[in-house]
């Protein structure tokens, strides 16, 4: 497994503990960015825990992804109030935006994840979309498409820089 460094280190921390389960899920999430199931596998065997608990407790919480994510979160509120002002219009117009196909949630180049999700608590300003913890409220399509084009040269220009740096 590529990241076992970090997963002896994860491990190391919780050894003879009792109870960290949340606390490593949330660390393997951190260090990767997601939870990959043999991540999860490694450590429950190397720490002695039954497997089933991981997973009981990593399904029960919204905010452990068990699938890789993209660099740029993209949240849209699809409530009540949010549908009510065009939110689906929106999501639809996004996802054409990204290109991505029925059912496809995060783009093929991992820059871009669009997720749905129930009121944030902010209907006052529906609809609602958060880009990478940025709230956008009455959010129209021209506005957010700009976004996301300039999160897309933002990327290009960081992927320009990197590559200069390795020559
Ligand atoms: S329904 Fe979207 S913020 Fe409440």
């Amino acid at each position: 497994m590529q990241d076992l460094k970090t997963l002896e280190k994860i491990a190391a921390g919780h050894i003879g503990e009792k109870g960290g389960v949340i606390a490593i899920l949330q660390e393997v999430q951190d260090a990767l960015g997601y939870i990959p199931e043999e991540a999860v596998n490694w450590i429950a065997d190397r720490l002695w825990i039954p497997r089933s608990a991981f997973f009981g407790v990593a399904t029960f919480y919204a905010q452990f992804y068990f699938t890789p994510r993209g660099k740029n979160i993209i949240t849209a509120c699809c409530g009540t109030a949010c549908h009510v002002k065009g939110s689906e219009r929106l999501i639809n117009g996004i996802a054409r935006e990204l290109n991505l196909a029925g059912g496809q949630d995060t783009t093929p180049d991992m820059e871009f994840t669009l997720e749905k999700v129930n009121c944030v608590g902010a209907c006052s300003i529906a609809p609602v979309v958060i880009i990478n913890k940025k709230v956008h409220g009455k959010a129209g399509a021209d506005k957010i498409r700009k976004e996301l084009k300039a999160l897309r040269k933002t990327d290009k220009n960081a992927a320009a820089v990197e590559e200069t740096d390795e020559e």
